[in-house]
């Protein structure tokens, strides 16, 4: 589990360790993952990880053992002018955002080919999904080519059992949306049809859904958590 020191990971991660799985909390804040893990207790563990490097992700694989499930959630959100992006701002998001998520699956997919076993979910974003987003064009553009890394991986694992789904969040509740100015939220909330920011135990829960086995022939998926902003 990526990102789990706070936000959507750390909803993940309550969720699946609340049903019983036992979670190692990764993220390149040690001490936000090591508070979580002590809170959690039993079957939690913290681990520092940057998902941009492939070395921490053998280290991750060769200290975690048997993986069942990898969730993919770490992710940096950055807003900012199409016009005035710095570029090692843009190669820093595509690195942490859409290389961290293929290294995932890559490394830890590939421990779970040869076992024929294991669940794989990526957080994609409606900001990859529709045009005009809050969000900064790399952000949007590193969460729409998840989409297409899902169906890939899912399709060179499918005979292997295991699958690779990506669940789709519009706005969310958390650190992320507090950073985020008063009046561009209610903006936002706007465009959403239900009316609201949406919950990171909703997140969570689909999460978890493709996390089960009851989702073994659902692959290649994005579900959508969005509160009708994208209907599809
Ligand atoms: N919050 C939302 O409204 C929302 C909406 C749509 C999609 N998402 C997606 O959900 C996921 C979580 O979003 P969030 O809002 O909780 O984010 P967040 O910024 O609150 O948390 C991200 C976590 O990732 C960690 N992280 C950053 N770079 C890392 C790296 N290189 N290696 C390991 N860990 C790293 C951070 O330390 C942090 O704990 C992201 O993939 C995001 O794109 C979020």
């Amino acid at each position: 589990m990526t990102g789990a020191a706070r936000g959507l990971g750390e909803a993940i991660a309550r969720r699946l360790h609340a049903d019983g799985d036992r979670v190692v909390l990764a993220d390149v804040n040690l001490a936000g993952v090591e508070e979580l893990a002590a809170e959690l207790g039993s079957g939690a563990s913290a681990v520092e990880h940057d998902v941009r490097s492939l070395d921490s992700w053998e280290r991750l694989l060769a200290g975690a053992g048997t993986v069942d499930v990898l969730v993919n959630n770490a992710a940096r959100t950055e807003f900012g002018s199409f016009w005035e992006l710095d570029l090692d701002e843009w190669d820093d998001v595509l690195a942490t955002n859409l290389r961290g998520v293929y290294l995932g699956c890559r490394v830890v997919g590939a421990q779970m080919r040869d076992r024929g076993a294991g669940r794989i979910v990526n957080l994609a974003s409606v900001a990859g999904q529709r045009g005009g987003s809050a969000t900064g064009v790399h952000y949007a553009s590193s969460k729409a080519a998840i989409v297409a890394l899902t169906r890939h991986a899912a399709a060179e694992l499918a005979r292997s059992g295991v699958t690779v789904n990506a669940v789709a969040p519009a706005a969310i509740d958390g650190p992320m949306v507090s950073q985020v100015p008063p009046e561009k939220v209610e903006a936002m909330v706007k465009t959403i049809p239900v009316g609201r920011l949406g919950r990171g135990e909703e997140v969570a829960a689909a999460v978890a859904y493709l996390a089960s086995d009851a989702a073994a022939f659902v692959t290649g998926a994005t579900l959508d958590v969005n509160g009708g902003m994208l209907m599809r």
